[in-house]
């Protein structure tokens, strides 16, 4: 394994953060109707209480208001936040100018000077891996942001990065991919072992798989908008694996379904990022962290959701 560089070691200490996709996006997560600044206030106060301080937005969540919000509140506390937020690639964004430009926008927005971390959201045609390191080694000489990553990259494109800033004395900090017990493609294509072998922190998106790991809908309770459709298939797997994290979390002293959810990911070496629409989810996620489930408890989960889903090798 890669020794991890001074720069990013922060990242690798940190065990759970919180995921800012929520904030303000009512195409998928209905804000304005389900959830209002309010309850993002309150769960924000209660995420740092408890210790939770990573914080990932992007750009497009809310069309710029997830950040906005985030700004906002950063300013009304004392307490120090971590941000990392992303770069979206626009067809028309073809050039490295494009992305200290889109940063210094992002960095209005929150009100701050950098962030610790600027990630690449997804893979563009327009603009290749080394482009698009050329423009977060923009970023980094002017002092936007603390670390750089990237997101949705497969192992091939990731390394194309990682060589990119290594060729400036610049690390690949993070990977943020999805993965979730009900969706382990990382494991399967060598995602998640290639970051460890190069010290890239694996960030763990819908770790919850959208609401799904929590134990709170079924095929007869479907979540709400999107997701019920999406999960359709999926939802009729999902009552054993309920059943094994209940069970498990009853030996954990009444773990909830949702916090052995999370804690599988952090004992496979990955940093998830919970979503939350009210401080009651916030404070459930963050206990997710601080406690470890037992090496035969992990291999039950994997058993139990090896083939729930078919997975493709890169
Ligand atoms: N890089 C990317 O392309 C990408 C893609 C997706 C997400 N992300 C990031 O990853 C973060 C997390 O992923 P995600 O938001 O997609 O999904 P998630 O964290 O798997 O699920 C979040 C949703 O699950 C429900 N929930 C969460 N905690 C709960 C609890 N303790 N009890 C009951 N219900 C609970 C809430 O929705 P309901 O109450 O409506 O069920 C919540 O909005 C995002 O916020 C975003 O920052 C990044």
């Amino acid at each position: 394994m890669t020794e991890i560089s001074n720069e990013t070691r922060f990242l690798h200490a940190i065990e759970i953060g919180l995921g800012a996709w929520q904030w303000g996006d009512r195409v998928v997560w209905g804000y304005g109707q389900t959830h209002t600044d309010k309850e993002l206030r309150e769960l924000f106060d209660a995420s740092l209480n408890l210790g939770v301080r990573f914080i990932d937005t992007a750009e497009i969540y809310g069309s710029g208001y997830s950040e906005r919000l985030l700004g906002k509140f950063i300013k009304e506390t004392e307490q120090p936040v971590l941000v990392a937020t992303k770069f979206f690639p626009w067809p028309w964004r073809f050039t490295k100018g494009f992305l200290p430009r889109a940063l210094k926008g992002s960095l209005e927005r929150l009100g701050l000077d950098s962030v610790d971390l600027y990630q690449i959201h997804w893979s563009s045609v327009t603009m290749t891996p080394e482009t698009m390191m050329e423009g977060m080694v923009e970023c980094i000489k002017r002092g936007l942001t603390r670390t750089v990553g990237v997101s949705n990259f497969g192992e091939k494109r990731m390394i194309r990065a990682y060589s990119t800033l290594a060729q400036h004395g610049i690390p690949l900090a993070s990977n943020q991919v999805h993965y979730s017990l009900l969706s382990r493609e990382v494991e399967k294509n060598g995602t998640l072992a290639r970051c460890k072998e190069l010290g890239i922190r694996l960030i763990a998106y819908s770790p919850l798989e959208k609401g799904l790991l929590t134990g709170k809908y079924s095929t007869a309770n479907p979540p709400p908008g999107v997701r019920g459709s999406q999960y359709a298939e999926l939802l009729k797997k999902l009552p054993p694996v309920i059943k094994l994290l209940t069970d498990i979390g009853h030996d954990h002293e009444n773990k909830t379904v949702s916090q052995v959810a999370l804690n599988w990911l952090i004992c496979k070496g990955a940093l998830p990022i919970p979503g939350a629409k009210n401080l009651k989810q916030a404070e459930n996620n963050a206990g997710g962290a601080g406690w470890r489930l037992t090496e035969k408890e992990v291999t039950r989960l994997d058993e139990a959701t090896d083939n729930i889903r078919e997975y493709s090798k890169s």
